[in-house]
């Protein structure tokens, strides 16, 4: 990968016959930060990621990952990214090592059953690795999931709604994950609808409202905008859903 950000994105635009969704959307993920796309349910989330994953193509504006443009390189950018999308791609029927060595086979992996191995301990799978995934919680099967976008050593991935549908615990499993992918060096861009999420993850986040990004920054850089927290007898910090509905109200109103 190139020295410069692992993900631009410039001036993005993207309509849906009678439906403008992306107005204008920039943003740049330095290489190994957890970057999270906040935003409500229909705000151009995963509008955003297949574009950068190369399975829909933008109406104006430029995005590149991994130092290629995804409109000129598209097959170079797929090689260097991984998709995990809301819904687990794992089968049922197989066992989670069997998933694994599966996709490691079909990623032409010299060695399918280590990596198989590796990424089970990895994932704290190892108990489970041979039983169906039929068995798995929800939190397991998603984590089987980011194992699998895994194989091939992808260096930016792409988790849109990772715990969405998920329950606390089942979250916390997962969050657990992420972490530790962006611990090794990937790049993480995440799409959540959940505030709590973005402000466990991320090293920095964006809110995509009405078609642009109208925040992006660290977290305290997003309390900070809010007014000091005022000191009562105990200093209550602002939440980043304080944040969220302070900036999104703003907006809408006249
Ligand atoms: N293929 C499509 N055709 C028409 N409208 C679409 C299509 N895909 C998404 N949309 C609409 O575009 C908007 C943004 O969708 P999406 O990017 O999926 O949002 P999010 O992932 O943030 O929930 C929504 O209003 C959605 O209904
Ligand atoms: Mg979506």
């Amino acid at each position: 990968m190139t020295a410069g950000p692992a993900i631009q994105v410039r001036g993005l635009e993207k309509s849906y016959p009678k439906l403008p969704v992306l107005r204008g959307v920039d943003f740049e993920v330095a290489p190994g930060h957890i970057f999270a796309l906040l935003g409500s349910n229909g705000a151009g989330k995963t509008t955003v990621v297949k574009i950068l994953s190369t399975l829909l193509k933008a109406d104006a504006g430029t995005a590149s990952v991994a130092g290629f443009d995804v409109a000129a390189h598209p097959a170079r950018v797929r090689e260097s990214i991984s998709l995990t999308g809301q819904f687990a791609a794992v089968d049922e029927i197989l066992s989670g090592r069997e998933n694994l060595v599966l996709i490691a086979r079909l990623r032409h992996q010299k060695q399918p059953g280590r990596i198989a191995a590796d990424l089970l301990t990895r994932f704290s799978l190892t108990e489970a690795a041979d039983r169906k995934v039929a068995t798995y919680s929800g939190g397991m099967r998603r984590r089987l999931d980011i194992a699998m976008s895994l194989i091939g050593n992808p260096p930016v991935i792409f988790l849109d709604e990772p715990t969405t549908g998920l329950d606390p615990e089942a979250r916390l499993e997962v969050w657990d994950a992420v972490k530790s992918l962006a611990a090794r060096g990937t790049t993480v861009l995440l799409t959540t609808q959940y505030l709590e999420e973005a402000e466990q993850l991320a090293d920095r986040i964006a809110i995509l409202h009405q078609g642009r990004i109208i925040v992006n920054g660290t977290l305290t850089e997003l309390k900070a905008l809010l007014p000091p927290a005022e000191v009562e007898y105990v200093e209550k910090q602002p939440s980043l859903e304080d944040v969220f509905f302070a900036i999104v109200g703003a907006r809408e109103s006249p």
